[in-house]
């Protein structure tokens, strides 16, 4: 038989990892890189940091999964623990898988609460890729409050909201919006964007989501983004760093909002070993967030010749030529980092990185770029 890959080739790999241990992975020959990746900004806790390894060897030793139809024992105190962090006073969670679906249960109950189907988003935004299964159950009352799928979304450009004022109508539901388009190649909002967003949504009646699934668990060094602002979004959603790479989402949303029963809910969500993990992880960010401005600055100061975009961990570098080749050759010098976009490389390191690390990244990245261009 014919030699194949059997998993699909959704994406251009070319690195077994087959060991992680704080700010490092090991590939399958032994080769030690630093990691710059940590996993798309899930890893902010490092890898296999020992306080999270033994809550989760703890807890699957105790219990795995129960489903939903029982209190799993440690999902409220999760819960809250979610509120507490999100700053939205007497919140409502709801958890489940990916950031896809904590971005569909934010939408979902957008269009459920306002009564209304379309949607305001922005030019480069990512939220995700899942669409139709819903489309796809038959039970009529779990469908129907959502039927006529594809609703209308529009996009503004990122930062206009003379453009947004215009967009957002009596048909709008809500307006979502990430405090940096990460995917996009770490785009900040512009000062002042999410005030008017949040002045606009009131005075239209939609609401405002903010998607802090890559800008989340101190990533750019507030617990989210919006904390960096003067606005509360209605509902927010995260995923990614939320349990230290346990696949988890989650959304908290405002003290009216909410899904009543059988309105949502998924088999996983909410889970007794993730929410262990994301227990964890919350104990040991609240040391590591404080940080985060000096590494920042760091990086910003060591990356100066090569105009980097920061926000907080955070980083992006326009290159000159192809980024896949900046990327392939810091992985040569033992660095991991991204390449996103056409020309962008992007850095989103676990803040447990050190000022050393982040001289030795910072010299491989300003050395491989220069000697590209010479
Ligand atoms: C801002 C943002 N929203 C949503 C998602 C989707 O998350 P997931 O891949 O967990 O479905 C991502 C993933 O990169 C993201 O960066």
């Amino acid at each position: 038989m014919e030699s194949k890959k059997s998993f699909m080739p959704v994406s251009d790999r070319n690195l077994k990892i087959v060991k992680g241990q704080g700010n490092y992975v090991w590939d399958d020959t032994g080769k030690k890189y630093l990691d710059c990746v940590a996993g798309i900004a899930v890893c902010n806790t490092g890898h296999c940091h020992p306080v999270i390894t033994e809550a989760i060897c703890r807890q699957a030793q105790r219990l795995i999964h129960t489903s939903n139809l029982y209190y799993p024992s440690n999902q409220e105190e999760f819960a809250q623990k979610l509120v507490e962090l999100s700053g939205i006073d007497l919140g409502n969670v709801f958890m489940c898988n990916s950031g896809a679906e904590a971005n569909e249960a934010a939408l979902k109950l957008a269009r459920l609460k306002t009564g209304r189907k379309e949607y305001v988003s922005f030019k480069n935004a990512f939220h995700g890729r899942i669409s139709t299964p819903l489309s796809a159950t038959y039970k009529p009352e779990i469908r129907e409050p959502f039927s006529d799928f594809g609703p209308k979304c529009t996009f503004v450009d990122y930062g206009d909201l003379d453009g947004l004022k215009k967009a957002v109508t009596e048909d709008v539901a809500a307006v979502i919006v990430e405090g940096v388009q990460g995917e996009a190649g770490i785009l900040p909002a512009p000062c002042g964007f999410y005030e008017g967003i949040r002045e606009i949504c009131d005075d239209k009646g939609a609401l405002m989501i903010c998607d802090e699934i890559q800008t989340g668990f101190g990533r750019t060094g507030e617990w989210f983004y919006y904390q960096k602002t003067s606005v509360l979004p209605d509902i927010v959603s995260m995923a990614k760093a939320i349990a230290s790479g346990l696949p988890m989402g989650a959304i908290v949303a405002r003290k009216d909002l909410f899904f009543a029963k059988g309105e949502h809910g998924s088999t996983f969500s909410g889970g007794p070993l993730v929410c262990a993990a994301g227990l964890a992880t919350a104990e040991v960010l609240s040391d590591l967030i404080p940080e985060v401005c000096e590494k920042s600055e760091l990086f910003g100061n060591l990356l100066s010749g090569k105009n980097p975009r920061i926000c907080g961990l955070m980083i992006g570098l326009d290159v000159d030529g192809s980024n896949t080749d900046v990327r392939d050759e810091c992985m040569k010098r033992g660095l991991l980092v991204n390449a996103t976009g056409k020309h962008t490389i992007r850095l989103l390191p676990p803040l447990t990185i050190e000022k050393k690390e982040i001289e030795t990244a910072c010299r491989i990245i300003n050395g491989v770029i220069d000697e590209a261009s010479d």
